[in-house]
């Protein structure tokens, strides 16, 4: 992955950018075609975000591929999906290794096929000691999910006397969620029209930058991705301060 132009500076620049990758269906049917071949096109955008993010110096771009709620989808387009997912994997992990990317899947993946489920271990061990862009695939994902899992283990905790309930902070509770070992999304982009957060990252997203586009996802390149990091650089993360503290914090960051 060659980093030629870097157009952000270190504050402009969002260290961790989370996308729902929305309207491939749409998309298909504009041209008249399968909604499944909105899916197969989508693939390239995926391929161009993970370039892009890598060349400019994201450290962490995290995907919605597939949500707990889209086994209601017909069979057919199910299975295709889960097919894509399959393929891409086995085609691109490789690519992907070298070019020192770290793969994660979240999600729960024992509902997926086993050839599916060993390649996702694969990839994650393949590239587990990578140290450049962070990709993490959401699939079979869904937030609500996600933080049931992360109260199981913090119950498994306590009823082994690991832990005393009164200890468990917002802290504690977060290191139980997947994600961890990341900085919390920073720019949370969603394509396709739609305003809404579908039961993706719940907790994660509490202070992240929202960024809604009508593109549908085959359609979103290098060029949109650039639109919507420059659009986050221009706006003022507050965390419950007031504006003007924020500006001092500038000057003064000891006050955070
Ligand atoms: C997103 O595109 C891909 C998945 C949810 C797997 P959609 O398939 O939801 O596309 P639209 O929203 O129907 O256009
Ligand atoms: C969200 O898209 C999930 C993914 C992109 C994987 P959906 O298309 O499933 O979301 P809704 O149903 O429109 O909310
Ligand atoms: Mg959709």
């Amino acid at each position: 992955m060659e980093a030629p132009v870097k157009p952000f500076s270190r504050e402009q620049l969002p260290r961790h950018i989370a996308i729902i990758m929305d309207g491939n269906g749409r998309w298909a049917k504009n041209r008249f075609l399968p909604r499944t071949a909105g899916h197969h096109a989508g693939v390239s955008s995926v391929r161009k975000a993970i370039e892009y993010c890598g060349a400019v110096g994201v450290e962490a771009l995290t995907l919605f591929a597939f949500s707990s709620e889209n086994w209601r989808r017909p069979q057919q387009e199910v299975s295709v999906l889960m097919g894509l997912f399959l393929a891409t994997l086995e085609r691109e992990t490789e690519k992907l290794h070298k070019n020192n990317v770290r793969i994660r899947i979240i999600g729960d993946r024992t509902a997926f096929a086993r050839e599916l489920q060993e390649k996702i271990s694969a990839a994650e061990s393949l590239t587990s000691t990578n140290t450049g862009l962070n990709v993490t695939i959401a699939a079979n994902y869904g937030g609500r999910w996600e933080i049931v899992e992360a109260v199981r283990k913090v119950a498994r905790q306590v009823v082994d006397n690991q832990i005393e309930p009164d200890a468990i902070t917002t802290e504690v509770f977060a290191s139980n969620l997947c994600l961890t070992n990341l900085p919390e999304p920073d720019l949370f982009i969603r394509t396709g029209g739609e305003k809404r957060i579908s039961n993706f990252l719940l907790w994660q997203l509490a202070y992240t930058e929202l960024y809604f586009t009508d593109t549908l996802w085959p359609d979103f390149d290098e060029a949109e991705l650039e639109t919507a990091i420059k659009d986050y650089s221009g706006r003022q993360r507050r965390f419950g301060y007031t504006g003007e503290q924020v500006e001092n914090l500038f000057v003064n960051p000891g006050l955070l």
